[in-house]
């Protein structure tokens, strides 16, 4: 099974009107290397003018509430992101389950109701740094994959992220050994949930600290299909090298 290399950017709360020109640069300079899927999620703000200022282009949400609609102040529904134009969104990432207190069984209920409203997903997970110091990053991980995974669902609209809580925005990296150690268990447990078919398609996703200098390190580990990208997805000066290296796998 080969699987397409998947770039995507979260922009996590930043991006004004100004930066649909990086979007713009970002998905033109995308079209140059069709084997690799890439995409980005803005704030919700921007997402219905990014897609109208790129028309086509795979644009996702960051966040969505678990129900289609309803007295939720401050929140967004998945067919509202769909009806924005998005095809998909991130649920789960370490800064909604940390700073928001999401469960895996609310990660999973977001999930559920994003593939039901025709989105792709991609499901974050990811270690503590004590738990990695501790020696117990993979059961801590697998039992998140195992509490967030959806029940069923199309295993080419799910995608897992690992990303470490202790490399996203801090310049740390696991090394290439440890990334694919966790996601040749990821991919197991996957085999283990889902059955073996879904498995060998869904894309695995690296992600904390990803730049143009380590992506083809990151993204040729084993396992790895591809990077969820936070501060390096912000302009095209740096994400593009990420697109480049996925590229040249
Ligand atoms: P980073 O963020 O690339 O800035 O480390 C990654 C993420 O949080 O998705």
């Amino acid at each position: 099974m080969t699987r397409r290399k998947y770039v995507v950017g979260n922009w996590k709360m930043n991006g004004l009107i100004a930066a649909l020109d990086e979007a713009k640069a970002i998905f033109a300079a995308a079209e140059a290397h069709s084997s690799v899927d890439v995409a980005l999620c803005p704030p919700f703000t921007l997402i219905g003018a990014m897609v109208a200022a790129v028309p086509g282009a795979a644009v996702g949400g960051q966040d969505c509430h678990a129900s289609a609609s309803g007295a939720f102040t401050g929140s967004v529904a998945a067919p509202m992101l769909a009806d924005a134009g998005a095809h998909l969104v991130i649920v789960g990432h370490s800064e909604r389950r940390e700073g928001f207190g999401e469960s895996d069984t609310d990660v999973r209920a977001k999930a559920e109701a994003a593939l039901a409203a025709g989105l792709s997903v991609i499901l974050c997970v990811g270690e503590p740094r004590a738990v990695r110091e501790s020696g117990g990053a993979i059961p801590y991980v697998l039992a998140q994959v195992a509490g967030s995974l959806p029940g069923e669902f199309d295993p080419a609209r799910l995608a897992v992220a690992y990303e470490p809580i202790w490399a996203i925005g801090t310049g740390l990296v696991p090394t290439v050994a440890d990334v694919a150690d966790m996601h040749g268990a990821i991919r197991a447990k996957l085999n283990e949930q889902a059955g073996s078919e879904a498995a060998s398609v869904m894309r695995l996703l690296y992600g904390g600290s990803v730049n143009g200098d380590n992506a083809a390190e990151l993204l040729g580990a084993g396992d790895v299909d591809g990077a969820l990208v936070g501060g390096a997805s912000l302009t095209a000066a740096k994400f593009v090298p990420i697109v480049e290296a996925a590229a040249s796998l």
